[in-house]
């Protein structure tokens, strides 16, 4: 196994519970073996996520139908937030770095809000707009 394929089998959840990033409810079903995250449809280009499976804190990782990476929700205020946990340099798996999130390919670090704070990456992560429709949070892909 390459490290990038081990990263990219790592157990996301373990590691964000242990920045103290979100809940630690969400270990609760981390074991030794992979842990995915909560697995989410795309429907026209939207992900439908109900807000009874976010955490008390509002946050969740969320793995859409189909791709390659995970989606961290989280709120702040009254409005939820939905970055990509892709990094914008080569497109490798983000994972949690005390505030923020990290590439351990080449070592870019980004913020809470997804914004750069240590190179190589140079853009920002991308973040999709949400609404709370009903019992669910749509993330607008
Ligand atoms: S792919 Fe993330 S820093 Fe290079």
């Amino acid at each position: 196994m390459n490290r990038k394929t081990f990263l990219k089998s790592s157990c996301q959840l373990c590691l964000l519970g242990a920045a103290g990033m979100f809940s630690t409810s969400l270990l609760s079903s981390c074991g030794a073996t992979k842990t995915a995250a909560y697995r989410v449809p795309v429907v026209d280009g939207k992900i439908s996520v109900p807000l009874a499976a976010l955490e008390a804190d509002g946050s969740k990782i969320v793995r859409p139908q189909g791709w390659d990476f995970d989606v961290a929700v989280h709120k702040n205020g009254d409005r939820y937030e939905a970055l990509l946990l892709r990094c914008t340099h080569m497109e490798n798996p983000l994972f949690p770095s005390g505030n923020g999130w990290v590439c351990h390919l080449h070592g870019s670090v980004f913020d809470a809000e997804g914004r750069v704070r240590k190179g190589p990456a140079e853009k920002a992560l991308t973040r999709y707009r949400t609404e709370v429709v009903g019992e669910n949070l749509m993330i607008y892909t």
